[in-house]
């Protein structure tokens, strides 16, 4: 297992599309464990490929108190929606930043298991938050985006301002 580099916003690499995973091999299942190590070290509720820089649809997800229901979603796919919440979001690609965001309070999810079967998942509150917040990564999307453009061009020139001062 392995540590793997987070991107940091506004990395133009948060931006590329995932592309379906086809084939459930050992360097999949590698991938998924090395994704899980990683968002439990940061730590962090849940991590796209996107984020570790592999454009494939890949999740990694664990809201539990105990750390201890680990889920993973390969190709998610969002059969419906219902409601809405207002959550305050973070993300790993962008840290100590804390923003709220409107999402649909449940959704229904159907995805791949690291062995390539096919599940279905009801998903609430902050679950759901995180299955849509993880998904969008997929799609090149960051939260942030959903800011007023004030909002994201400050964030932005926050976090240039602190990757220089790393680099420094
Ligand atoms: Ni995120």
């Amino acid at each position: 297992m392995a540590l793997l580099p987070i991107l940091t916003y506004p990395d133009p690499r948060l931006h590329k599309v995932a592309q379906p995973v086809r084939v459930f091999d050992d360097e999949l299942r590698r991938l998924v464990s090395d994704m899980a190590e990683t968002m439990y070290a940061a730590p962090g509720v849940g991590l796209a490929a996107t984020q570790v820089d592999v454009h494939r649809q890949v999740i990694v997800i664990d809201v539990s108190e105990a750390h201890d229901d680990l889920q993973v979603l390969i190709n998610p796919r969002i059969l419906w929606r219902d409601g809405t919440q207002y959550c305050e979001e973070g993300c790993l690609s962008v840290p100590g930043i804390y923003e709220e965001v409107e999402r649909a309070q449940h959704v229904g999810v159907e995805a791949e298991d690291a062995d390539g079967k096919t599940f279905r998942l009801e998903a609430h509150d902050l679950l759901a938050v995180c299955i849509q917040h993880e998904m969008d990564h997929l799609k090149g999307k960051v939260f942030v985006e959903y800011l007023s453009r004030l909002k994201q061009s400050r964030i932005k020139s926050r976090m240039e301002k602190e990757a220089r001062r790393k680099a420094a």
